[in-house]
């Protein structure tokens, strides 16, 4: 029987353990968590989702409190099309991310970045082209384009002197979008270096609508593969969503799939961004405590904890501070929702809102517990601390345990 480590993902002439750590919004995929995947010889992702805000907490800079200054003036209006991001500022935030995580890179695996293209930002094609050059300004190994079609973000960097030297990526859950994403970016003729195929369990949004149930991942990878042959075309799969043990993946990289992303271990891990008592509810929860919901304004599905602060919470939208689901027009589907709640109970203390969240706000107090299907699994992957808690392990072991495990079997870490 093999193990994953039987295998290579390969660019080129370069090998890597086929082990991707997916990006996970809003800093759940910290620094320190991509650098583990890259140190042990596969890639990690760094995520680009709220980068000044991530900025502030991480490199002791001041992007929120000085946006929220400027736009204070219009914390009571509905309008929020005034509130724009200042390009250079967002440059220098992401520069910042970027490079100083590339500073600390050890070892022979590679850093990516998770570019989402639903942070519309109030301009979304200006402040996407800002992401993604000063991404790879500041070096960054690769970048994975998620969240969105991307139909046109190849343009935006094709000028970049390093659009043939980092690895593009792009996540797609089905044929379709592939086709139409490869249609639209022929001109730029540069094919994606990796797919990521991204099943219905995976954690985050979903690129599936309520109907994702009745979507199954291999049969996904099968249909892309066969596809990919018939136009040979040789672009390496990698399969996500739901991979959750080692023998998981072997299973996908005896067929179609160069390699593996997976994410929902990984949130149990010191190096995750979660805070140490979010992640014993992850570690605690059953599958009824898990559900697909549509409450977020980006319009796509998303998998979650029932027990989310996030969902039902009414607070005022905070898009003078944050704003980065604001389409073109300075609209999200948070402030009509927030809005119309306003209007029927005009003399309530604490307002309730069931249909959306203010995404921002909730993912930057990590109080939206996005997870994947299999959270619910969790804790069979560690052991109980005396007071009763689950053990917190370390992506090493995870890592490690994908990369050597057989049979079905989670490695337990040595008790703490
Ligand atoms: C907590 C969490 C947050 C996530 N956030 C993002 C994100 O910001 N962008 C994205 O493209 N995918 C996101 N994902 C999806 C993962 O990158 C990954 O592709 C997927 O979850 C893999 O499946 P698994 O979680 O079953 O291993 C997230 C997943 C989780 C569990």
């Amino acid at each position: 029987m093999k193990c994953v480590d039987d295998f290579r993902l390969k660019f080129g002439t370069r090998e890597y353990v086929p082990i991707i750590i997916g990006g996970m919004g809003v800093d759940i995929s910290t620094a320190d968590l991509s650098l583990e995947a890259a140190r042990l010889g596969g890639i990690g992702h760094i995520s680009d989702a709220m980068v000044p805000t991530v900025s502030d907490r991480r490199y002791d800079t001041k992007y929120v409190r000085d946006k929220l200054k400027l736009y204070k003036y219009n914390v009571a209006n509905s309008d929020k099309s005034s509130v724009r991001f200042d390009l250079g500022l967002l440059a220098e935030a992401t520069e910042t991310h970027v490079r100083r995580t590339m500073e600390r890179k050890r070892g022979d695996g590679l850093i990516f970045i998770n570019c989402m293209e639903k942070l519309t930002m109030n301009s979304p094609r200006d402040t996407l082209r800002v992401r993604l050059r000063s991404a790879m300004d500041a070096g960054i190994e690769g970048i994975t384009l998620a969240a969105g079609l991307h139909l046109g973000s190849f343009a935006l960097i094709e000028d970049h002197p390093r659009f043939n030297d980092v690895k593009l990526g792009i996540i797609v859950s089905s044929l379709r979008a592939l086709q139409l994403f490869l249609r639209k970016s022929a001109r730029t003729n540069r094919l994606p270096d990796y797919v990521v195929v991204e099943g219905p369990l995976a954690g985050g949004h979903l690129g599936f609508g309520m109907d994702w149930a009745k979507y199954d991942l291999r049969t996904i990878v099968a249909e892309i593969a066969a596809w990919l042959r018939a136009e040979h075309l040789d672009i390496p799969l990698i399969a996500a969503g739901g991979v959750f043990t080692g023998s998981d993946a072997v299973s996908f990289l005896e067929t179609d799939a160069a390699a593996v992303q997976v994410a929902t271990r990984f949130t149990v891990a010191e190096e995750c961004g979660l805070p140490a008592d979010v992640q014993q509810h992850y570690f605690a929860a059953s599958e009824e405590d898990i559900e697909v919901n549509t409450i977020s304004p980006t319009g796509y599905p998303m998998r979650m904890l029932k027990s989310s602060p996030a969902i039902g919470d009414g607070i005022r939208p905070n898009c003078e501070a944050f704003g980065y689901l604001l389409d073109a027009n300075g609209n999200c589907a948070y402030i009509t929702a927030y809005n119309r709640e306003l209007a029927l109970h005009p003399q309530a203390k604490k307002l309730k809102v069931m249909d959306k969240t203010c995404l921002c706000t909730h993912m930057r107090n990590f109080e939206c517990w996005t997870c994947g299907h299999y959270t619910y699994r969790l804790k069979d992957t560690t052991l109980r601390n005396p007071d009763g808690s689950y053990q917190i392990l370390s992506a090493e072991h995870i890592f490690k345990d994908y990369q050597y495990s057989k049979d079905n079997k989670i490695a337990l870490p040595t008790q703490a």
